[in-house]
């Protein structure tokens, strides 16, 4: 496993670095007074033994039960991965692809990389016109989005090397709540019915079980059920990898492809590898950090963000403080302008971890923030030409601990919300639009309104670029954190932002997923703030020193475990969403 050793140096002499005077202990009582309170009133679900927190009740249940049956958390893993394949549409999947993270109860540790690939029949312009000029709409909906789905061959995967309980045990209840239906939840059904002009746009002929049968809209309480995507989870059940890569479950597929002018071919589904990787390591004050590596763009910029703001005394600078605020999104700012340049899928192409993950390279990077808490300008931060491509929210985690002490972070996606919005006709599950987190043209805005760089191009086979930052940290060699969200580029910052919540101020896991957030990718050069994230006062004293706020939706679904020091499980579950923590 590769470690990479976070530097320590006084916050005085990286004060000295800055061109300016350091921020005066004086300054600094001032700024303790323009911070924000974390939320008082979240109180995090309490568990002895073990824990589920996923973006569904329904998946958190199953998993729940599973490790109740005698499942470890890579049984329950898979059980909820498959149940939010049913329960969360907008972003759970067999269609599309992810990243799981482990730290088994003796202390090793790995990471599973399911993510999608580029089908063979992908080319670096397959989305540009005859003039070099990006075609909207190519790589972000509809058939040639679809990159080859990599869920199914990861769970497998998973649960030969890992798993105790059988596999069609493992199955079995995500085929039920198919068969049966669950409730919709209020923000699903308004999920569904702001996407129904997208399915019968892009499913002509074959209406999917997802728009609402005799017209109309979906209400909250009513029961979605899903006949052809239980079928398809049967013969995975029955047949494993083969139950979704051949036979049936492949012919019905690759006849979508054919009819609506997809890439997918038999041979991408037969060539499709879920790939076992070294994570990441680094340490954070007294924590170890294990994390994600490429095609994850998170991992390393994780670390980077952490060896910057190691020698800042965070605590003593206060909680969203304009003080706090500078140092953390100083970090972001350079951070995210190194992200695109040098990261890619690491089998394609040399990703130059170790000059990224270097302590005096961070150090030099950290050294050129400015004092008394100016912005440094976004056009003033040397990076690269290019920037990074923006992912969508629509990405689901969960976090798992077993009995035994077993840990699983996995964070799985099918990019935009719904993905691509094709439905497999006679198969009933979503295509993901992970296309469109290859940078698609180098230097030209992506949907998102953002460019990418040349590591990040497409190629037949190469994984694109990710966000997805599954995360464990261990304290005194037991596990202490567990943390993940979707967001797109947001991702990596939320999971700092639950990393300090946890070590620096001391939150507990509630407060932490609750607390609004912030965030800060560079370019363009805004910090995104959410409701209630910096009192008025703090906002003007930022705008003051350079910072340019920009007010934002609220974003990502934080779903995170703390083992408080006597063991107990404290289940952090993101109120922006249905997130659910159950456990006993
Ligand atoms: N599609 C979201 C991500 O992989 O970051």
């Amino acid at each position: 496993m590769m470690k990479y050793r976070l530097f320590t140096i006084p916050l005085a002499l990286l004060l000295a670095c800055s061109a300016e005077r350091p921020v005066t202990s004086t300054s600094r009582a001032f700024e303790g007074s323009l911070g924000t309170p974390p939320p008082k009133a979240a109180a995090p679900k309490l568990a002895r033994y073990a824990m589920v927190v996923s973006a569904h009740p329904e998946a958190s249940r199953i998993g729940t039960q599973i490790l109740q049956r005698g499942g470890n958390a890579y049984d329950a893993a898979v059980a909820v991965q498959f149940a939010l394949a049913v329960a969360l549409p907008a972003a759970g999947n067999i269609g599309g692809g992810g990243f799981l993270l482990y730290r088994d109860r003796n202390g090793s540790a790995g990471s599973l990389d399911f993510r999608e690939t580029a089908p063979a029949a992908a080319s670096r312009d397959m989305y540009l016109d005859k003039q070099g000029n990006v075609v909207p709409g190519l790589s972000t909906a509809g058939p040639l989005a679809v990159g080859t789905p990599g869920t199914v061959a990861g769970m497998v995967a998973l649960h030969k090397l890992m798993g105790k309980l059988s596999w069609p045990a493992l199955l079995q209840p995500a085929v039920a709540l198919a068969t049966r239906g669950f409730p919709l939840t209020a923000k699903e059904a308004a999920g569904l019915n702001k996407t129904r002009v997208d399915f019968e746009k892009y499913n002509p002929g074959n209406v999917p079980a997802y728009v609402r049968p005799g017209g109309g809209d979906w209400q909250p309480g009513d029961t979605l059920r899903l006949p052809e995507l239980a079928r398809t989870l049967t013969r995975i059940r029955d047949q494993g990898r083969a139950g979704f890569y051949r036979g049936e479950t492949a012919r019905l597929l690759l006849n979508e492809m054919k009819r609506a002018g997809g890439l997918v071919s038999q041979a991408d589904l037969d060539s499709y590898r879920a790939k076992w990787r070294e994570p990441l390591r680094g340490r954070y004050r007294d924590y170890d950090v294990i994390t994600m590596a490429p095609p994850s763009s998170g991992g390393v910029a994780l670390l980077q963000m952490l060896q910057m703001l190691e020698p800042v005394d965070l605590a003593q600078a206060g909680y969203h403080t304009p003080l706090a605020v500078h140092y953390i999104t100083e970090a972001e700012r350079r951070v995210y302008a190194d992200r695109a340049t040098y990261l890619g899928d690491p089998d394609f192409g040399l990703v130059p971890i170790q000059k990224l993950l270097d302590v005096d390279y961070n150090r030099q990077r950290a050294g050129t923030m400015r004092s008394r808490g100016r912005a440094t300008p976004s056009s003033d931060i040397v990076a690269g030409a290019n920037l990074p491509s923006y992912e969508s929210n629509e990405t689901t985690h969960f976090s798992i601990i077993d009995a035994l002490g077993n840990a699983v972070s996995c964070t799985t996606t099918l990019n935009g919300g719904y993905g691509s919005k094709v439905v497999v006709p006679g198969a009933g599950f979503l295509l993901n639009n992970e296309m469109d987190d290859f940078s698609v043209k180098a230097g030209t805005p992506n949907a998102y309104g953002l460019t990418g760089g040349t590591a990040n191009s497409i190629a037949p086979g190469k994984r694109m670029l990710s966000s997805m930052t599954p995360t464990i940290l261990t304290h005194n060699g037991k596990v202490a954190l567990v943390t993940g969200t979707p967001g797109g580029s947001t991702i990596i910052t939320s999971v700092l932002q639950s990393i300090l919540g946890i070590v620096d101020y001391g939150l507990n896991a509630q407060q932490v997923v609750t607390a609004p957030r912030l965030h800060h990718q560079w370019m363009p050069d805004l910090l995104d703030v959410e409701a209630g994230a910096l009192l008025p006062v703090a906002q003007d004293t930022l705008r003051a020193r350079g910072y340019q706020l920009n007010p934002a939706l609220p974003w990502g679904r934080l779903d995170i475990i703390h083992v408080q020091p006597d063991g107990t499980l404290e289940g952090g579950a993101d109120p922006r969403g249905d997130d659910t923590a159950l456990g006993y």
